[in-house]
C-alpha cells in the first residue's frame, strides 16, 4: 500500500548543522545555523522547504485532470520491471498514460540488422496495459539512438537513399507486425527542425533529401494505420521553429500526407519559455488543425549551461559547483517558485484542454530524470513532481489544484 504523505521536517540531522556559531567579525561570511540548507535527504528540498500537505496516496492527477486531459509520464525498467517498486505503485497510482522512455529507439529495438531484440520494449507495454493505460510510441525516426549500420552499405559506405527508405520500411513493418494497433500514438519524427527554423542536417535527411519528411510520414501512415501519428520536437515556443512546425503541417496537409499531432517536449525552466509563448505554439499548432500533446515535460532549476539551452543531446558542459548549486538540497525559496512555475504552465495547458490530449511528464520522480546529467553530468537536479524518496512536493499539490480551477 502506497504511503506517501509528507512528512514536513522529519529525516537525519545533518552532523554539524545544529551548532552555534559564536558571534564574529566575520559572521556574515559563515553561514549559521538557520542558514545552513538541511536536507530531508540527500538531494531532496531542505528541510525548511514547504512541502504538500495532500496524501499522494489519495488524490490522483490523473483523475484530477480526467476531464481535460490525459496525464502521462516516461517510464523505464525501474517501474516496468518493479525494480523501485514504489515508483511503479506511483506510476500505477498517478498518470494515465506512458511513454516507454528509450526502448522503442531503434538502438534498443535492433542493434543488428534484422536481430530484434522486444523483451524490454514489451516488459513496458505490458506494464502498461496491466494497469490500462495508453501506450506512447517513442520513437521512429531520430538522428539519436540510431545504430550505425542504418545509414551504411554492406562496404560501411553511405547508404543510399532507396536503401534507407527500405530499411525504414522493414522497421516500421517489424513494429506494426509485433505490436499491432497497441501502441495509440507513435513519435514518427523527432527533432527534425533546429530552433531558426531550418531542417537540421541529420542523416536521414543527407541521404534521402529534403522530402524526407514525407516519405517518413507516408510510410508511418501505410504501417500505422489507426495510430496516431505525431512530429515531436523541443523548444517550440521558439516564433521561428514554432512556425517551420506549421508550415510542415500545412504542406502534409496541402499534399496529402497524413500527420495527426504535434508533440510539444516542453522541457522548461525557470523563467524560459515565457508563459505568453507557451500559450501562443498551442494556438498555433490546434490553428493548424493538430491535435496536440506535452510530449516531454519537465522544469530544470539548475543555471542553464547554455544560453537557449533547449534538449539538444549534443551539448555537454563540465561540472561545476557554479552549476550544481544545490546538491545537497533545494532551498525553499528555489522550491516555491518551481512549484508556482508548475501551477502557472499547467493554467496554460488547461485553458487548452480542447485540443490538448495530454500532458506526460518526463519521468516519474527526481531519482530519474535526465536533466542529472545533461547537459552536465552528474548534477543534482529538481526537475519533477516526486522527489527523490518519492514523497509529493508542493508542486505536485499547486498542479493537482490548478485542475480544479
Ligand atoms: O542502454 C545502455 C546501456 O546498455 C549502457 O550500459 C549505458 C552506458 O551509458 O547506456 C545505456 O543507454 C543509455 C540510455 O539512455 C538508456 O539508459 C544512453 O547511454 C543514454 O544516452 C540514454 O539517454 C536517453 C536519451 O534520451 C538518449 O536516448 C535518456 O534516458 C532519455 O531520457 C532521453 O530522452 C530524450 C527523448 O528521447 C527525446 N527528447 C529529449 C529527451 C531528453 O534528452
Amino acid at each position: 500500500m502506497l504511503f506517501l504523505v509528507a512528512l514536513a521536517g522529519c529525516g537525519k540531522p545533518v552532523a554539524g548543522g545544529a551548532a552555534p556559531s559564536p558571534a564574529a567579525p566575520n559572521a556574515a561570511a559563515v553561514p549559521s545555523a538557520s542558514t545552513v540548507p538541511v536536507p530531508a535527504a540527500p538531494g531532496t528540498e531542505c528541510r525548511a522547504a514547504p512541502r504538500a500537505t495532500l496524501d499522494a496516496a489519495k488524490a490522483s492527477l490523473a483523475q484530477a485532470y480526467a476531464k481535460q486531459f490525459q496525464i502521462g509520464v516516461a517510464i523505464n525498467g525501474s517501474v516496468y520491471e518493479q525494480r523501485d517498486p514504489g515508483a511503479a505503485a506511483l506510476v500505477a497510482a498517478q498518470f494515465n498514460r506512458v511513454t516507454p522512455e528509450n526502448e522503442l529507439k531503434w538502438q534498443s529495438l535492433e542493434k543488428q540488422p534484422g536481430v530484434l531484440d522486444f523483451s524490454e520494449a514489451d516488459a513496458c507495454v505490458a506494464y502498461a496495459e496491466q494497469h490500462g493505460m495508453e501506450i506512447h510510441g517513442h520513437t521512429l525516426v531520430w538522428h539519436h539512438q540510431v545504430p550505425k549500420w542504418v545509414f551504411q552499405n554492406d562496404a560501411g559506405e553511405p547508404a543510399t537513399r532507396e536503401q534507407l527508405l527500405q530499411r525504414l520500411d522493414q522497421h516500421m513493418a517489424a513494429l506494426a507486425k509485433h505490436y499491432g494497433n497497441r501502441l495509440k500514438y507513435w513519435d514518427v519524427v523527432n527533432e527534425a527542425f533546429n530552433d531558426d527554423g531550418s531542417l537540421r542536417d541529420t542523416p536521414w535527411r543527407k541521404i534521402i533529401g529534403d522530402d524526407y519528411l514525407d516519405q517518413v510520414f507516408l510510410l508511418a501512415s501505410k504501417h500505422f494505420p489507426e495510430a496516431k501519428l505525431v512530429y515531436n520536437d523541443f523548444n517550440l515556443e521558439k516564433p521561428a521553429k514554432r512556425d517551420a512546425v506549421v508550415k510542415l503541417v500545412r504542406g502534409f496537409q496541402a499534399r496529402g500526407v497524413r500527420i495527426d499531432g504535434i508533440g510539444s517536449q516542453s522541457h522548461f525552466q525557470l523563467e524560459v519559455p515565457t508563459l505568453q509563448a507557451i500559450d501562443d505554439a498551442l494556438s498555433a499548432f490546434a490553428g493548424a488543425g493538430m491535435e496536440v500533446l506535452i510530449s516531454e515535460l519537465d522544469v530544470d532549476v539548475l543555471p542553464p549551461a547554455y544560453k537557449n539551452q533547449g534538449a539538444d543531446l549534443s551539448l555537454n558542459a563540465e561540472l561545476s559547483a557554479q552549476l550544481n548549486p544545490y546538491a545537497e538540497c533545494l532551498p525553499g525559496d528555489v522550491a516555491a517558485r518551481a512549484a508556482q512555475r508548475w501551477a502557472d504552465i499547467f493554467a496554460v495547458f488547461s485553458r487548452h484542454a480542447e485540443h490538448l490530449h495530454s500532458v506526460t511528464l518526463w519521468g516519474v520522480s527526481d531519482r530519474y530524470s535526465w536533466l542529472n546529467n545533461w547537459p552536465v553530468k552528474g548534477r543534482t537536479n529538481y526537475a519533477l513532481l516526486f522527489d527523490r524518496e518519492l514523497r509529493p512536493k508542493q508542486a505536485w499539490q499547486r498542479v493537482l489544484e490548478a485542475a480544479a480551477r
